[in-house]
């Protein structure tokens, strides 16, 4: 099955994580942002279904493509929208995570979207208000949104995700893309093998349900779906050399134009930002064969969805 069955019913007020998440709520999720993504087609893509709901946006930790997408998606449905960064406000006054949720609070706000670089943030968040909490990457634990536009991209390939064949390549350890993406993928049932450097993979991940390996050649051989990750070089300790160098990283896991040639199948993947010439020659990104813009017009209509769902609503034209 690859939809959820019909007397199959949406009962979660949060998206904290995809593991909190079941197969057919996950399933349900990308069956409703297809509507939305035909929205976005449309030459006026606007529907008025959040337009008695305020949203703020809590960001913490920087983002662009990931905020930008929450606040398309919530202007594309009408919903009144209120963002906060961290730079700029009264955190840098001193004030904790729990005053200024209970202060936004007052302002009868509907829902929360958080990025924080603390795990465990969006949890704490839906003790402190009534408002549904939408969890926009919490240090290196989840960024289930990002996860579900994954998926859906793939869907737009490989209708079914049962036995495909995905491989995430780069800094496993400190991704937060990659928790959420092995817990979806794997509720889907697709095949999951992790590639990098012995260093960027902790050993505990197989428990998980995935496999390693630290063989690009293989790795992509064997795969239907290359999803690169960028080095978080800002989640790791200074002074920790997990790797020799970003050109000698480039050497032995960039995906490069004679890979293309060599294994014609696989698409290419990244959740942005790209780092050109790192996780991929510069030309690979641009090729036909990588799908990394759609991922950003899937992310607006897999936000839309998830929004929607979480607003109690059930209209979506
Ligand atoms: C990812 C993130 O923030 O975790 N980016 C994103 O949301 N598009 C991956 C990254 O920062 O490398």
């Amino acid at each position: 099955m690859n939809k959820p069955p019909d007397n199959y019913a949406f009962n979660q007020k949060h998206l904290l994580g995809l593991s909190d998440y079941s197969r057919e709520d996950i399933l349900y999720v990308l069956e409703q942002a297809k509507s939305f993504r035909e929205i976005l087609d449309r030459p006026i893509p606007k529907v008025p279904t959040l337009r008695d709901k305020t949203i703020v946006n809590l960001f913490y930790e920087n983002s662009t493509r990931t905020r930008l997408s929450f606040e398309l998606a919530q202007k594309r449905m009408g919903a009144d929208v209120v963002n906060f960064s961290a730079s700029t406000s009264s955190t840098k006054k001193g004030e904790s995570l729990k005053d200024t949720i209970q202060n936004i609070s007052s302002m009868k706000i509907d829902m929360v979207v958080v990025r924080h670089r603390s795990p465990g943030v969006p949890h704490f968040l839906t003790q402190c208000v009534d408002a549904a909490i939408l969890n926009a990457g919490d240090g290196a634990h989840e960024h289930p949104t990002q996860a579900l536009l994954d998926m859906f991209t793939m869907q737009q390939f490989h209708s079914d995700l049962r036995g495909k064949k995905v491989a995430i390549i780069g800094d496993i350890s400190h991704s937060r893309v990659v928790r959420s993406n092995i817990i979806g993928l794997t509720k889907l049932g697709a095949e999951v093998v992790l590639c990098g450097p012995k260093t960027l993979i902790p050993v505990q991940v197989k428990a998980l349900g995935v496999d390693v390996s630290y063989n690009l050649e293989e790795t992509l051989a064997w795969c239907d779906v290359a999803m690169a990750l960028r080095i978080q070089l800002e989640r790791q300790d200074e002074g920790t050399e997990l790797f020799p160098t970003l050109r000698e990283y480039h050497e032995k896991f960039g995906i490069k134009l004679d890979h293309l040639d060599k294994y014609p199948d696989f698409k290419i993947m990244h959740p942005g930002p790209i780092n050109r010439g790192v996780e991929m020659e510069s030309e690979v990104a641009d090729s036909e064969r990588a799908v990394i813009l759609d991922q950003v017009t899937n992310g607006v209509a897999v936000r839309m969805a998830v929004l929607y769902l979480l607003s109690g609503g059930n209209r979506v034209s």
